[in-house]
């Protein structure tokens, strides 16, 4: 038993002492005059028995009364539990139940725990409009422009220049079609509870390098000078996984950073870490995006060009991938300036 049951324990059993000598008390007083006045030549002894007999039924009664107010005011929070409870079933997690009265300590908790459990709800329902709303916003853009560059393509007056821009149009919104479910199916089998990550140990440096040439084209067609500087090392960690970590980070820097700049990789051991560094000289975030951009379809950039779009997952993706290992990523951007994305493993 803890200190504080100890306490409450003998508390208890003070105030019932107090009730029941406070109830020989006033069964004193009431009966002094009777004893006096109507029934004379009692033996001190009896009166005592009389009184500490009639003490004794007033504390059961005062104790009957107490119970009664206690059993009413546990009916009446089960009654208010069980409303809050049917709210909830029906999908109303808005409600917070508050009795107003204090029962017990096990009443408190689950009234604590029920509210608790309406909150989470609440979140996890708004965060489930979100995602809907999200995925609705990410599915109709694409196809918007799909239906309205495919009723143009009908006009024979066309050039070939236009019809050959509007095709190329039709076939980016459809690999962004793609590619979002793809992202989707990829975040959801992430995502699962039983999602478990395979370790195999292998060089990590050479996947990287792997990577940066087979994005080639990208960076060619940009213009942008690639640095790498990748040290030997080797890493236990779940291969694939990791590869779509690298593309995504690689394909971003490419992706925001104008002609003509300049992407740089570094990985070096620290410690018992492996730490890899993605740095561009490309557009920047501000602060705010900063916080958010590990957020499911945010896009810091909203009205950026049509090439550029993506669906904003593949940084939820890499997150959710890197806290599997245990790992840490850091961004650090400004503006205009560039970007340096820090991701820590441990080997
Ligand atoms: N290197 C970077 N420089 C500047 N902004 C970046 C960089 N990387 C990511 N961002 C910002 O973070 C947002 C989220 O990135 P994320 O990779 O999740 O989405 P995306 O690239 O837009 O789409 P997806 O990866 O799903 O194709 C991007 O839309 C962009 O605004
Ligand atoms: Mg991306």
């Amino acid at each position: 038993m803890d200190k504080g049951k100890i306490l409450e324990f003998v508390f208890r059993a003070v105030l019932l002492l107090a009730v029941y000598v406070s109830c020989i008390g006033g069964a004193f007083f009431l009966t002094s005059h009777v004893f006096t006045v109507a029934i004379e030549n009692l033996s001190p002894v009896l009166i005592q028995i009389i009184n500490s007999l009639l003490g004794l039924f007033g504390a059961i009664l005062l104790f009957c009364l107490f119970q009664m107010k206690h059993v009413a005011q546990i009916k009446q929070a089960m009654a208010a539990i069980t409303v809050a409870l049917e709210k909830i079933s029906q999908g109303d997690f808005t409600s917070r139940l508050h009795l107003g009265f204090r029962v017990n300590e096990g009443f408190e908790e689950l009234i604590k725990n029920i509210n608790k459990m309406a909150l989470e709800l609440n979140q996890m329902e708004k965060m489930r409009q979100d995602f809907i709303s999200n995925v609705s916003h990410e599915i109709q853009s694409p196809l918007t422009s799909i239906r309205g560059f495919a009723q143009a393509l009908h006009n024979d007056q066309l050039s070939v220049e236009d019809r050959l821009r509007f095709l190329n149009i039709i076939e980016t919104e459809s690999r962004r079609l793609s590619e979002l479910s793809d992202n989707m199916l990829k975040l959801a089998s992430l995502e699962a509870e039983n999602s478990q990550i395979t370790p195999v140990a292998y060089r990590l440096d050479k996947q990287i390098k792997n990577i940066i040439l087979a994005c080639e084209p990208q960076w060619t067609q940009k213009k942008i000078e690639m640095e790498g500087f990748l040290d030997q090392l080797e890493i236990t960690a779940d291969e694939s996984l990791m590869s779509q970590v690298w593309i995504n980070l690689i394909h971003n820097s490419i992706k925001f950073t104008f002609e003509s700049g300049t992407v740089r990789v570094e990985l070096q051991r620290q410690g018992e870490n492996a730490v890899c560094r993605i740095s561009d000289t490309g557009i920047g975030l501000t602060e705010e995006d900063r916080l958010h951009i590990f957020e499911r379809f945010y896009k810091a950039d909203k009205a950026r060009e049509r090439s550029q779009q993506g669906n904003g997952l593949g940084l939820s993706i890499v997150k959710k991938i890197i806290d599997m290992h245990h790992g840490h990523i850091n961004v650090e951007s400004s503006l205009g300036a560039g970007t340096t994305f820090t991701v820590t493993l441990p080997l």
